[in-house]
């Protein structure tokens, strides 16, 4: 184990293949001086999502947890490379105003306001509220919120999704604390209930890959809604 070696591989990979943008690096240099945490996905993860948009060409994306909408900036940006005109809806869930509207600035600046609907409030009040208006499905889910409802969170972005949606859940490792089977960290125990629902949900196919790197030890759950008999009903 071995944090420096991993920031340096991290910067070694990002200074070839993520070159770093004006728009990416402003909205992460307004979100710290607004004072929200340093806590969006880096730079190759961040690529990463872009990667995951063009191999499901996905055209809706659900976001849960905007903070300074970096990890927002990524994924438009990314469903819009396939082609401004055939459209494109991204709908990202915060419940803090202040980063809400740090967020709404820094895509106003990346030029994404028409493209992305910043809501405000607790996902588990707008989650429903999007159900009810018969938003989505979409084609790809990014939870990134507060863990201890990752498994909420995924069974609404399943409900909100069709066969062939991809749903991504950031920090689902947490330092290897996630086998924690006693954990009284919410966050841990959150996680641990949201990779049981997977592995029992016949509705997805799923693995968990973890990370290293400038973000420290974690992971990501990344979960294919299959084709299962039964379709796909509404699940709390
Ligand atoms: N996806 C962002 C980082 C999100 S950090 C990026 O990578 O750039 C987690 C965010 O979830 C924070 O902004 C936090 O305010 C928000 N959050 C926490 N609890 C929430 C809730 N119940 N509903 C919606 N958002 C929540
Ligand atoms: C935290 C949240 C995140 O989404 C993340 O990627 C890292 C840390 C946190 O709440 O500490
Ligand atoms: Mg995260």
């Amino acid at each position: 184990m071995n944090p420096e070696q991993w920031t340096d591989v991290d910067t070694y990979i990002c200074d070839l293949l993520v070159p770093s943008d004006p728009v990416l690096d402003d909205a992460l240099a307004d979100s710290a001086t607004a004072g929200l945490p340093a806590i969006s996905v880096t730079p190759a993860q961040g690529k990463l999502l872009a990667l995951l948009v063009q191999l499901c060409s996905a055209r809706t994306i659900l976001e849960v947890g905007t903070l300074g909408g970096y990890s927002t900036i990524w994924l438009a940006r990314a469903m819009l490379a396939q082609g401004r005109a055939a459209g494109g809806r991204l709908v990202t869930l915060e419940s803090d105003p202040r980063h809400a509207e740090v967020a709404r600035a820094n895509l106003a600046r990346a030029g994404l306001s028409d493209v992305v609907d910043v809501r405000l409030g607790a996902a588990l009040d707008t989650l429903p509220e999007l159900a009810a208006e018969g938003v989505g499905p979409f084609d790809l889910s990014f939870i990134d919120a507060d863990k201890a409802n990752n498994a909420a969170y995924f069974n609404w972005a399943l409900r909100l999704s069709r066969p062939g949606s991809v749903i991504v859940v950031d920090n689902v490792v947490r330092g290897g604390t996630v086998t924690d089977a006693d954990s009284t960290d919410p966050a841990t125990s959150g996680t641990r209930r949201l990779i049981e629902v997977m592995a029992a949900e016949p509705r997805v196919d799923a693995t968990v890959i973890q990370t290293v790197g400038t973000k420290g030890y974690d992971g990501f759950a990344l979960a294919v809604v299959n084709h299962q008999e039964g379709g796909h009903t509404p699940v709390s």
